[in-house]
């Protein structure tokens, strides 16, 4: 490699560490769950987790992984349409589709490839795409790629700002297509996209509407079946993509769900479906059983609910000042970077993980720590890290 590179990059490393952002990895050594024992630190309560139904260790799911690596192997050594499908990618898809409320669904081996998959393969030059100034980065980079790709017009609308979508949309009635795409949980935030005014606004300029469930998939509505759901507006959601790394087990992987044309539009050109290899059918078998254990346990959602209004309720008793809202994720903004890291590494010290968030993943000055409660979590795990929080806070003298 050239030496100028390695410079450059070890210098800006030092500055990352001097700057005190650097993000050190911690090494787990057991699955994801209420408590993770983590290398060098033992057994902490892990509050930074995205497995909100806590189905990454559920013996149902890792006993489907386990049979089928069995059944069908590692993998399915290229990509689909080349080498041949396996029938639980299928089972997989019809599941994920019934979940959201939509007549099919298209797996990905990210919700990241299935969110850059959408815009460069749906719009074309005449087709304009607009974008909650808030999305998720896997949107942001789809929509540059779609932009590089098709050459379609780009636009950004300030976050949940429903005046200023409208403006936007009215200006573009000559796009053949227009796009909307918004986040159903904003990650960094825990809102929940308006929805309803969003439908609405769309169904008035005949415009598409794509949602990104992947932190509502498993967590909103009474059944966990999204941000739909949670609105009475299952079946209304033009294009829905989402996870199954975070509530759906954990593991990987991504879909698409929308009407039938969309996704079979998508299996024939969405470029990281042509180039790519599927999901490894672990994988998808394990998916497959979190969307069955989900359906045949709505009460995991309820619970995940009562322990995420639990500990925001109790961080307030504290004096902290968490963003408002009634999803699990629960940020406590602490302004400057440095600050969210110095108050993670405390928590840890604790037995408590939860990761810092600063510049670039959230405006400057809005750096964060970012709570992530689960299903998991007992009243003992949340009070344990309550006690944590409140030292924490004193030392740092935020109450
Ligand atoms: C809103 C949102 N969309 C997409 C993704 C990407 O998910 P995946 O890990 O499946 O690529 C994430 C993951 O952080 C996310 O938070």
């Amino acid at each position: 490699m050239s030496g100028t590179l390695e410079r450059r990059l070890e210098q800006e490393l030092e500055q990352f560490v001097r700057d005190g952002v650097y993000k050190r990895l911690n090494f787990l050594d057991s699955p994801q769950d209420a408590r993770v024992t983590m290398e060098g630190r033992g057994s902490v309560i892990i509050l930074s987790s995205n497995n909100y139904l806590g189905l990454s260790a559920q013996p149902e799911v890792v006993e489907a992984g386990k049979a089928a690596l069995d059944r069908y192997g590692a993998g399915t050594a290229s990509v689909r349409f080349i080498c041949g499908t396996f029938t639980v990618h299928r089972a997989l898809e019809a599941a994920c589709a019934r979940l959201v409320g939509t007549a099919a669904s298209l797996s990905f081996v990210s919700a990241w490839n299935a969110n850059e998959a959408v815009p460069g393969t749906l719009l074309g030059e005449q087709d304009l795409v607009i974008s909650d100034q808030l999305n998720h980065a896997s949107i942001i980079d789809g929509i540059r790629l779609a932009k590089a790709i098709t050459k379609c017009q780009t636009a950004v609308y300030k976050h949940a700002d429903l005046a200023d979508l409208e403006a936007k949309l009215a200006a573009a009635r000559d796009r053949r297509v227009r796009l909307v795409v918004t986040d159903g949980i904003f990650s960094m935030e825990g809102a929940i996209a308006p929805l309803p005014d969003l439908a609405e606004i769309c169904r008035r300029h005949d415009a598409v509407l794509m949602v990104d469930d992947s932190h509502a998939t498993g967590v909103l509505g009474a059944t966990g079946r999204g941000t739909a759901e949670h609105y009475g507006m299952v079946g209304q959601v033009d294009i829905i993509t989402s996870t199954l790394g975070k509530a759906l087990g954990g593991a990987a992987g991504g879909f698409v769900a929308a009407s039938a044309a969309v996704c079979d539009y998508l299996t024939q050109r969405a470029r990281p479906q042509l180039f790519s290899n599927a999901l490894p059918p672990t994988v998808a078998a394990s998916s497959l059983a979190s969307i069955e254990y989900l359906e045949a346990h709505p009460e995991r959602v309820t619970r995940l609910r009562e322990n995420a209004r639990y500990f925001r309720e109790r961080l307030l008793e504290l004096g902290f000042s968490p963003l408002p809202g009634e999803t699990p994720i629960i940020p406590v903004i602490l302004g400057e970077t440095a600050a969210a890291i110095r108050m993670s590494d405390l928590l840890l010290a604790e037995g408590v993980f939860v990761t810092g968030f600063g510049y670039p993943v959230v405006p400057q000055g809005q750096a964060r720590v970012r709570c992530q409660v689960s299903a998991a979590h007992s009243r003992e795990d949340l009070d344990e890290a309550l006690a944590a929080f409140r030292r924490v806070g004193k030392e740092l003298r935020l109450i």
